[in-house]
């Protein structure tokens, strides 16, 4: 793949990855996406699928025995996944979060314990910050760990964990020192067979039905004290610097979502007649279909740039993550509602796949920091110029 990054190029590796991803998306992925979303239930063929060709953490560098993906290649898997099954695609996408932390800041020995089962598709990484009663200001966690020998122990609660119950590691963030602000937040590695661990109920969604959220549960939790990541007080950087890289790859997720909507309104608007003509003759469907694509594209160009930022680790990377995410989610959510638009009446039922998509598109506006903190990011890093 090209290595430079200058300026973004697709090479042929990447349409080679596309092109892989997008056939066993369409066969062994899309026929269960309605099933996954109605029961609702977790998309194991899915998971198969993508372990057994190797897309379900590509982002693992080739030294812990992963593919060593470069940042676009991992958002196409995402980004293509995402087209046909927006819950299988957080497959991928969170192995990268939970994962992360463990890349840019761990050490060599914990780095060597963690990566290799994943990039093995034998175990999977959840990321753990949020909180009840700290979402947006995730430095208002209650979560604690303290030193007890040679081991932490954790107590709190954190929630909305994507694919708990699922995934073997989870990074945790918890406050070492309370009195130190965001600079007394640690990282740290917990494994599901840690004592003290569990995995509390699961939500009730809107979207995104077959992608378990659960809260999780530290109870006295104790682990080995060298499954902290980096030095004590630096959890809170480590967790800010992920989101840096993966939240472009949550743009990928909207991208992909907002192409499955377009490809799926192609189909129906050149069959369905009214007027005695192809409801695809009638300029104002042509307007609609056309600024859904254009906005997409926009959005999928704003994903690939910062993408190549974060491969060579621009300074602007904060600003350009945050961007693509924020306004492709937004362009994600505008699709789809005009893609349930364009199917009239059939599109608000659930025998075509556009609803879905527009309930699997209102998350990406609120994960990963709402498009509000996006935002706040953004200007940040404007006035710091
Ligand atoms: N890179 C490195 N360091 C960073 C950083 C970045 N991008 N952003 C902040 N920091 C550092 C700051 O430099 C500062 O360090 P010093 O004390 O050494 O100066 C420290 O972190 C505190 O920064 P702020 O003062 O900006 O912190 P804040 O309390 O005002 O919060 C925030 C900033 C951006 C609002 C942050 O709380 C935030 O991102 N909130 C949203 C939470 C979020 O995105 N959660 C996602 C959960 S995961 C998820 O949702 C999963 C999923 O999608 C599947
Ligand atoms: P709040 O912070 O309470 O926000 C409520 C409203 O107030 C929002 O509109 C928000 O934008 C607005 N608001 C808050 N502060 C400001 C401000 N300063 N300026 C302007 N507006 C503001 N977290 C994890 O750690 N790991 C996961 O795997 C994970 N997966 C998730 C999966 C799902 C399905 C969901 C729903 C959430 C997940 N999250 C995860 C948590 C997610 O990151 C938070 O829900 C999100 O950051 C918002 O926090 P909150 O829900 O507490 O909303």
């Amino acid at each position: 793949m090209d290595p430079s990054f200058q300026t973004y190029r697709l090479t042929d590796d990447h349409d080679t990855v596309r092109a892989a991803v997008r056939e066993i998306a369409e066969k062994a992925i899309e026929p269960y996406a309605k099933d996954v979303d109605e029961q609702p239930r977790y998309p194991q063929e899915a998971q198969d699928a993508l372990v057994s060709s190797g897309f379900h953490a590509v982002h693992i560098p080739e030294e812990y025995e992963g593919a060593g993906a470069d940042s676009i290649a991992t958002v196409i898997v995402i980004e293509e996944v995402a087209r046909v099954c927006a819950s299988s695609s957080l497959i991928p996408a969170v192995n990268k979060l939970g994962s992360m932390p463990v890349i840019l800041s761990a050490s060599e020995e914990l780095k060597r314990e963690v990566l290799p089962p994943v990039a093995r598709g034998e175990a999977m990484f959840s990321y753990a910050l949020s909180e009840r009663e700290a979402g947006s200001d995730a430095a208002g966690m209650r979560t604690r760990a303290r030193l007890d020998g040679d081991q932490w122990v954790l107590n709190g609660t954190k929630c909305w964990i994507t694919n708990a119950g699922k995934s073997t590691y989870y990074t945790v963030m918890a406050k070492t020192d309370p009195d130190a602000g965001t600079r007394g937040i640690s990282a740290f590695v917990v494994h599901k067979d840690d004592p003290g661990f569990s995995v509390g109920t699961k939500e009730t969604k809107l979207g995104i039905k077959g992608s378990p959220t659960c809260e999780i549960h530290f109870e006295n939790c104790t682990i080995p004290a060298n499954r902290i990541i980096g030095e004590p007080g630096t959890g809170f950087g480590t967790a800010m610097k992920t989101l840096d890289h993966t939240r472009l790859t949550i743009g990928a997720q909207a991208v992909g979502i907002a192409q499955g909507a377009i490809d799926a309104s192609l189909g129906y608007i050149k069959e369905r007649k009214q007027f005695g003509k192809s409801i695809s003759e009638f300029q104002g469907v042509q307007f609609m279909l056309a600024d859904m694509a254009m906005k997409t594209e926009a959005a999928r160009q704003l994903i690939y740039v910062a993408a190549s930022k974060a491969e060579r680790q621009t300074p602007d990377l904060t600003f350009a993550s945050a961007a693509a995410k924020c306004f492709a989610s937004d362009v994600a959510m505008e699709v789809t509602t005009d893609a349930v638009q364009l199917f009239g009446g059939y599109g608000y039922t659930t025998d075509f796949p556009v609803e879905r998509m527009m309930r699997d598109a209102k998350i990406t506006q609120i994960y990963e920091g709402t498009n509000q903190i996006q935002r706040m990011v953004m200007a940040r890093q404007l006035l710091k110029r």
